[in-house]
């Protein structure tokens, strides 16, 4: 439901859902004042919270009436076709959109401009149109090189009457409407920001729209509608040949500006996208309806002016200066929101685009454009930005129950802007809480400034009202923290890892301990970092030409720092990949992304690119899921039987069964959960005996048998059907010496084990008491219970 509508920054709504669930009470409350295009707010009432959605935007209303409003799809589909219809016979689109080519008559999907000029056009013929002794096709694609005849209608179509309704008000004064982008457009008004041909079919199919009779209808179209125009202004570009779409272009940038290369797209062809495509209307309103409780009870906050207990989501247009007029204080059980950074994005500017011609439906789409929390230069400066947005954090605290949690989430590559922000939140009273750093499964808008590293992700920040322990004023050892923290996250990871990725561990720690705040910090992270480089220092770099994460940074003596020789994260990343696909058989990218976005939280994150060659590995694509590999399914259904096989003979033999965290949610040939088969879940009983880190890793051994006497553990095994033999003896290695240790393996790997020469892996075979048996051995042992 969230595709259909562009909107810069929207975010991952599975990942907010589960802080809504997490942190808001069932029936509580939600607000989100900052809401955009009111994820949080749909999110909370599928989850059965109460939701507010608040935004200075007017978009934010439209949205929500759009996605809340009965959808009657024959209703809709028929007044769409008749508006079609209507369009392909007038003059104007026959003269421009239609046209010859090899004696038949196509459809023009776009024009192609270069500097001024038409230079080329995106024909398509339809199979309707084509000769009928030709072999049926659906329809046929030709780029084709502009003639006269195209450049004559360019010229002629500078003289066009419209007389339909269209916007002719001015742009606001604003830096982001520039002096160049006027004189680029050809004049100071949004009618400029169409080309004349397609200002008069916008203009008639608006016209059409308008005189709709059914309330819902005229709705669902203008959204279809708003969608085309921004797609059918001079601001669009053509895609990137790699992206593969010659038939269409995007409105890429957050920004007003008129490229050298442009595409003219046909209205009604946009149009019909828009509203009937796979990201169009039609499935966004499906969805909704599917998705959304039934009966839901919506309240538009501007007509009341108030907030309803009955109401199960408030939306309305709301300068959150203002919240706390209107919300009762200590009200709201929990507030999840992702504020304005800074200037990044110009939200009220760019909605223009829309709300101009939305405004001739009501007022109410007029915004308020002094009262943005932004920087604007000459009209909105720093200072202004920072003043609003502290008051906005303050109003939140206000409203917020005292037991409540805020969440914000926020990036910015700039130290300045983190300064402003954590300012502005602690001025406010919040305490910061917790701070993790996720990946976007979309593309948020930090990624508009940042293209790579750390910024297809945001920190989420977790805030209180009141936390006993504050960490805010010990600043003391900046230096010492740095290097710790820096050490620990490489550590982790267990690879030379980009600088991107520890300063993405960082920066949450940083902001925890209460380091973010003074302005000197600034290119503090990197003086300190580098201070520690160099002969006789810990850390090495090195150039990465992988990627544009920023240098590698590894320690000059590895040893002396990782006690575990454990597997880099590449590798556990694997093997949790594995693990899900296992368990989920089919799943979607971004379910496996947000699993592995959990497991692995802030320096620990993995390169979502890393992520894609292993699901190549082990998966294959279908239907937009990724389905495990039939070998690997082979593979892992015959580990899962020896595991079984391993517990059934521990069994008999009078031990306490225990089988590995990770082999828990398998099944064996019989459907049983091996977590059902084993006698226990967890190790609880000998957590005393180990430390935590060894512990940690012991639970990930395949089976260990424990004595019913003293539970503890007698023997191990590891099942290695086609994995790699240094992760068992590393996780084995943290039991007891003296205790026996069981690599089992399938015959056709005995000879790759012997011919192993890795030293340190032999010195840890011997030493740790291991040896190994065959699957066939086992199964030959079983036939004997
Ligand atoms: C980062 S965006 C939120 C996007 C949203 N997370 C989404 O998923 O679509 C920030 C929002 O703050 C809104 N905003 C800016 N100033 C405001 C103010 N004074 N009061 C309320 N909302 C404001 C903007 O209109 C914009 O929609």
């Amino acid at each position: 439901m969230y595709t259909a509508m562009k909107y810069w920054g929207k975010k991952p709504h599975n990942i907010w859902r589960q802080f809504i669930e997490r942190y808001c009470p069932v029936d509580g409350t939600v607000l989100d004042p900052f809401a955009g295009s009111a994820i949080a707010a749909f999110e909370a009432v599928k989850a059965h919270r109460k939701a507010i959605a608040f935004d200075l935007n007017p978009l934010t209303t439209f949205i929500v009436e759009v996605l809340t409003s009965k959808f009657d799809e024959v209703a809709f589909v028929d007044a769409f076709s008749q508006i079609e219809s209507n369009i392909k016979k007038d003059p104007v689109y026959v003269q421009h959109y239609t046209r010859e080519y090899k004696g038949q008559r196509g459809v023009v999907f776009n024009y192609r401009w270069l500097s001024n000029e038409v230079v080329q056009l995106a024909l398509e013929i339809p199979a309707e149109l084509k000769a009928k002794t030709e072999k049926p096709k659906k329809y046929e694609r030709n780029f084709i090189g502009a003639d006269d005849s195209d450049r004559k209608k360019a010229k002629a179509m500078k003289e066009l009457k419209i007389p339909y309704w269209h916007p002719t008000d001015k742009f606001p004064d604003s830096p982001t409407i520039t002096h160049k982008f006027i004189a680029d457009l050809g004049g100071n008004g949004f009618q400029h920001l169409w080309t004349r041909r397609n200002l008069y079919l916008l203009s008639r199919i608006f016209d059409e729209i308008l005189r709709q009779k059914s309330d819902g209808v005229r709705l669902q179209l203008l959204f279809g509608f708003i969608q085309t125009l921004h797609l059918t202004s001079k601001m669009v570009v053509p895609r990137h040949v790699t992206a593969k779409r010659d038939f269409s272009g995007s409105w890429g940038r957050a920004d007003y500006m008129i490229r050298r290369r442009q595409m003219e797209q046909n209205p009604l062809v946009v149009f019909r996208r828009s509203c009937i495509d796979k990201q169009g209307v039609i499935s966004s309103l499906r969805d909704a309806n599917a998705s959304l409780p039934k009966k839901l009870k919506v309240l538009d906050f501007n007509e009341s002016k108030k907030i309803r207990p009955t109401a199960n989501l408030t939306y309305g247009i709301l300068d959150i200066a203002d919240l706390a007029k209107y919300i009762t204080a200590k009200s709201i059980d929990f507030i999840i929101t992702d504020p304005p950074y800074a200037g990044l994005v110009p939200y009220l500017d760019l909605s223009l685009v829309w709300l101009t011609w939305l405004q001739r439906l009501d007022k109410k789409y007029l915004p308020d454009l002094q009262s943005e929390i932004t920087i604007k230069k000459g009209i909105i400066e720093r200072e202004e930005y920072r003043r609003r947005l502290q008051n906005a954090f303050r109003q939140l605290h206000r409203v917020l129950k005292d037991t409540g949690y805020l969440i914000i989430t926020f990036h910015h590559k700039k130290l300045q802007e983190w300064n402003d922000f954590v300012r502005a939140v602690r001025l406010a009273g919040f305490k910061f809480d917790k701070v993790t750093h996720q990946y976007n499964r979309r593309s948020g808008e930090s990624n508009v400034a940042n293209p790579y590293g750390t910024s297809g992700a945001d920190f989420y920040i977790r805030c209180v009202k009141h936390r006993d322990v504050d960490f805010s004023d010990d600043k003391s050892g900046l230096n010492h923290f740095i290097v710790q923290k820096a050490t620990e996250i490489i550590a982790q990871r267990n690879e030379a890892t980009p600088y991107e990725f520890i300063i993405a561990g960082l920066v949450p720690e940083m902001l925890q301990a209460g380091y973010m705040q003074p302005k000197e910090y600034q290119d503090e992270i990197l003086r300190v970092l580098l201070q520690n480089t160099g002969a006789g220092k810990c850390f090495v770099t090195r150039e990465n030409k992988d990627n544009k994460a920023g240098d590698y940074w590894w320690f000059r003596n590895p040893s002396e720092i990782i006690d575990y020789p454990d597997r880099p994260l590449q590798d556990r990343l694997e093997e949790t990949v594995l693990s899900i696909l296992r368990r989920k058989v089919s799943v979607k990218l971004d379910d496996i992304l947000g699993e592995l976005f959990r497991t692995y939280p802030n320096g620990l994150t993995p390169d979502p690119k890393g992520i894609k060659s292993v699901l190549e590995k082990y998966a294959y694509r279908s239907a937009g899921n990724w389905k495990i590999k039939d070998v690997i399914v082979k593979n892992s259904t015959q580990h899962s039987k020896v595991i079984r096989q391993i517990i059934n003979i521990g069994k008999k033999a009078g031990f306490m069964v225990y089988v590995g965290k990770r082999e828990q949610p398998e099944r064996d040939e019989d459907g049983t959960l091996l977590r059902d088969a084993a006698d226990i879940q967890t190790l609880e009983s000998i957590r005393s005996l180990y430390d935590p880190r060894q512990l940690e890793r012991i639970e990930m051994i395949d089976v260990a048998w424990l004595s019913k006497r003293d539970s503890r553990i007698k023997c191990i095994f590891e099942v290695e059907n086609s994995t790699l033999f240094a992760g068992a003896i590393v996780r084995g290695s943290n039991v007891e010496k003296d205790r026996p240790k069981f690599m089992v393996i399938p015959k056709n790997r005995e000879e790759e084990l012997q011919n192993v020469q890795d030293p340190l892996f032999l010195e840890s075979f011997r030493e740790n008491n291991w040896r190994y048996t065959t699957y066939e051995d086992i199964g030959r042992l079983v036939g004997y219970l």
